[in-house]
């Protein structure tokens, strides 16, 4: 999946400008190169503790879509097309507070912006 990922993301510049030109093109084109990319929704309104290992490289989820979150699953190459997982690489061994509604200010981490109003009112899976 990693290649055809890698694929898409050469081409998304070309299919971009062919999308912008003629409208869309073809329903294929809008759907795999959309002109805005989805948005993130919530995926829980708590924050999740990981233990982190110093030098490993991780994705963090930003769609929402991942049943494991807080990382990447792979979902968003089908629920959220023009999203993709944030890569980040643990600096130290430790347990971390990580982001599920998606809204913090300081992603991967987690900073208590699920406790606002508008993350609490929404509801599991939808956009905020
Ligand atoms: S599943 Fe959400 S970014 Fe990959």
């Amino acid at each position: 999946m990693g290649s055809v990922r890698s694929v898409r993301t050469l081409m998304w510049p070309a299919a971009w400008m062919l999308n912008q030109r003629w409208g869309g093109i073809t329903s294929w084109l809008a759907r795999w190169f959309p002109k805005t990319p989805a948005k993130s929704v919530v995926a829980l309104k708590t924050s999740i503790k990981v233990e982190l290992v110093a030098g490993k490289t991780y994705k963090w989820c930003v769609c929402g879509c991942s049943k494991k979150q807080p990382f990447c699953n792979g979902s968003h190459f089908f629920k959220s097309p023009g999203l993709s997982p944030l890569k980040f690489k643990a600096q130290e061994t430790c347990m971390v507070a990580h982001c599920t509604c998606k809204a913090t200010q300081k992603p991967p981490y987690y900073d208590g912006t699920h406790k606002s109003e508008q993350v609490q009112k929404a509801e599991l899976g939808s956009p905020l």
